[in-house]
């Protein structure tokens, strides 16, 4: 495998996904590994679950030990998780970084997931060459967040726990809130509207990207917003995060 090679895991709420990525196009080089995230979100499980995933892409990898990041739902500061929205809580305050290194036997850059994903928007999808601030949204279980300046990531920005009207931003924006209560996409729609109309008076960016599984169906929802501010689906949408923690892993 050449040197521009890296591995991005992206361990989420239902699975934990996994491949090697040629950082110089963006694109995985390897087929896509996934396996199940274990019921509960243990840090132990985890890190188990991501380990059986590792050995599958280590063997297509002739036994070199690629740059490996590793991205996940929670607020991540030199290699620490501090927070937990959609997580066990077992995670506030744990050195993940170093437990994933010492289990796994290599160095490891560990980051927020939406960072991941905002990050490969930026250098490999919808945001690519855009100057000035683009700020990218994932619509899942939660809402998460990433801040890119001039192509700079900002980390950590969490603005899926704004509270807009007295309630958590992502308890009624997220997709799953739309499942939850069975929402139609007028009626998400609205709750969108409010939610990025708050992050555009914030901010004033000058591109929204939206990511998550849900922007494949973008054309139900996007056209519904009315906003200054130009909003594009994500390119990478369920591949972002592994794309951004493979590129991030070598930084
Ligand atoms: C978490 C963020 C995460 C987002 C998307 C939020 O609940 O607080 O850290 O990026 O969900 O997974």
């Amino acid at each position: 495998m050449a040197t521009d090679h890296a591995i991005g895991i992206d361990i989420g709420g239902t699975g934990i996904k996994g491949a090697v990525v040629d950082l110089g196009t963006g694109e995985l080089v390897t087929e896509r590994f996934k396996v199940r995230t274990p019921e509960g979100g243990r840090p132990s499980d985890i890190l188990a679950a991501t380990e059986e995933l590792l050995v599958g892409i280590d063997v297509l990898t002739d036994g070199t030990k690629l740059p490996l990041g590793v991205c996940f739902p929670a607020i991540v500061k030199h290699g620490r998780t501090l927070s937990a929205a959609n997580i066990s809580d077992e995670w506030i305050g744990l050195p993940a970084e170093e437990l994933f290194q010492n289990t796994l036997g290599r160095d490891i850059h560990f980051i927020n997931d939406a960072d991941a994903a905002g990050y490969a928007e930026s250098r490999y999808g919808a945001a690519k060459g855009v100057d000035g601030l683009v700020i990218l949204t994932t619509l899942g279980t939660g809402i998460g967040s990433a801040l890119i300046h001039d192509g700079v990531l900002v980390p950590n920005s969490e603005l899926g726990h704004l509270e807009i009207d007295g309630h958590d931003a992502e308890s009624r924006a997220a997709y799953s809130a739309m499942e939850r209560e069975s929402l139609s996409w007028a009626q998400w729609a609205k709750r969108l509207q409010r939610y990025y109309s708050f992050v555009e008076f914030l901010f004033s960016p000058d591109l929204f990207v939206v990511g998550g599984g849900v922007s494949k169906h973008h054309e139900e929802f996007l056209p519904l917003l009315d906003l200054r501010t130009p909003i594009a689906p994500a390119v990478h949408r369920n591949n972002a995060g592994i794309l951004g923690a493979a590129a991030l892993a070598i930084r």
